[in-house]
């Protein structure tokens, strides 16, 4: 009885320190094996995507999609400094979801289902072609990702109109 209150409070103990000190529990789960025809970019180069850090939200209003603005570490470093050139390594994910009325209350609207994950991923003389930026999305239906079979030189000539902030449309959003 003794050996099991003493296992339950270290139990307790070792749960408080790791609540107590703000720690994240990280979702390590796995995305599938998918690569981009043309570009031979795959979903695993941003695995563990889910623990980056969100940097800015977006709504689509002709898609109807809230999407969400994710940067690994180098990447969250560098707009927090407020670069002009984004730093090779640095990885800028966007999460799309399709909306839905909130039945609770249905003048507020919540994220539905996952419809897309893309992301930019920089190398400066692997994508040179491009701005230094390889660009890759995932589309999800029913349930199921696929890579997007499209030509990845139309995100280019998009993202090109913002050429001057190094392709990115993403300002860093304050959250204080
Ligand atoms: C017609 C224009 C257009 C095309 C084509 C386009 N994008 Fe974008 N992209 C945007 C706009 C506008 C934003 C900011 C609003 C948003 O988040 O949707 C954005 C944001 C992004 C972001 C977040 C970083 C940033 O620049 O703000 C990523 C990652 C991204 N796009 C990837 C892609 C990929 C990959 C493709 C091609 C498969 C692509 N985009 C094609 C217009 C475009």
């Amino acid at each position: 009885m003794k050996k099991i209150s003493i296992a339950l409070a270290a139990v307790v103990l070792s749960t408080a320190t790791l609540f107590g000190a703000d720690v994240y529990l990280s979702d390590n789960a796995k995305v599938p094996n998918l690569t981009m025809k043309n570009t031979g970019l795959s979903f695993k180069d941003i695995e563990g995507y889910q623990n980056y850090k969100i940097v800015a939200t977006h709504f689509r209003k002709d898609k109807n999609e809230i999407r969400y603005i994710l940067a690994n570490p180098v990447a969250y470093n560098a707009l927090r400094a407020k670069a002009k050139v984004m730093p090779n390594g640095s990885k800028v994910v966007k999460i799309g979801w399709s909306v839905n009325d909130m039945a609770s209350f249905p003048s507020a609207l919540e994220a539905d289902k996952i419809q897309r994950v893309e992301y930019m991923i920089k190398d400066a003389t692997k994508h040179k072609e491009s701005d230094g930026w390889g660009y890759a999305r995932f589309v999800k239906k029913n349930g199921k990702y696929k890579a997007w079979g499209g030509d990845p030189k139309s995100c280019v000539a998009c993202h090109a109109s913002v050429k001057s902030n190094d392709a990115l449309f993403t300002k860093f959003q304050k959250m204080f």
